[in-house]
């Protein structure tokens, strides 16, 4: 579940959000639309409680949430590997051998096994993003943010990424930012578009 009410949001003079309202029943998955600069990140930090508003409410039920935001936010002097672990505490990370075969799957499926004991920085664009995707799938949040999570990536490479994000989190809320119509195409989720 995920309701958000009457949500209103401004930075100064700009208002972004006024009287907003959605609705989330259960698990159900969306994806935003809207021109640039509408506000489709910030309602994204809203969701995350990571940015305050002026008025309303969003309740929801997810307990943790894992998020792929519009800019890589990597450590750029830590290896790829440490990128992914970092993003779970010591108690959730115990066990090694576990970790190191859930981290090597993944970044595995995404194309990027490889690369796991390179510096982060030493990556390509494409290559950082789908680090960041092998980041949020890892922690495994029960809601999933993509904030133009898949873009940059080359046609047919994407194309995987997308099928085995899907596979990944079947069982889970996304918020799926995009304004390429190919990644709803796979994911098919309700579109709301804040243009409207
Ligand atoms: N921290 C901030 N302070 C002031 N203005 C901001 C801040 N964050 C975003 N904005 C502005 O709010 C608008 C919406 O930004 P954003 O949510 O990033 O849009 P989108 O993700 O839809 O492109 C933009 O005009 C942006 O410049
Ligand atoms: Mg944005």
């Amino acid at each position: 579940m995920l309701v958000i009410n009457n949500l209103c949001k401004k930075f100064g003079q700009k208002i972004l959000f006024k009287n907003f309202n959605l609705e989330l029943k259960g698990n159900e998955s969306i994806c935003i639309t809207g021109s640039s600069g509408c506000g489709k990140s910030t309602l994204l930090d809203m969701i995350m409680g990571i940015e305050t508003f002026d008025g309303g409410s969003i309740k929801k039920d997810a307990k943790k949430i894992s998020a792929v935001f519009q800019e890589d936010r990597l450590i750029e002097d830590l290896s790829c590997y440490r990128n992914i672990a970092i993003v779970k505490g010591y108690a959730d990370n115990k066990d090694k051998r576990m970790q190191r075969e859930n981290i090597e799957k993944i970044a595995f499926e995404l194309g990027i096994g490889s690369l796991l004991l390179q510096k982060a920085g030493s990556l390509s664009g494409g290559e950082k993003r789908r680090l960041c995707i092998a980041r949020a799938l890892y922690h495994n949040g029960d809601l999933m943010i993509f904030d133009e999570a898949f873009k940059g990536l080359d046609m047919e490479l994407k194309k995987n990424v997308l099928l085995y994000v899907k596979k990944s989190t079947a069982d889970k809320q996304c918020i799926l930012v995009s304004h390429d119509e190919d990644e709803n195409m796979i994911f098919q989720f309700r579109k709301i578009s804040l243009n409207d």
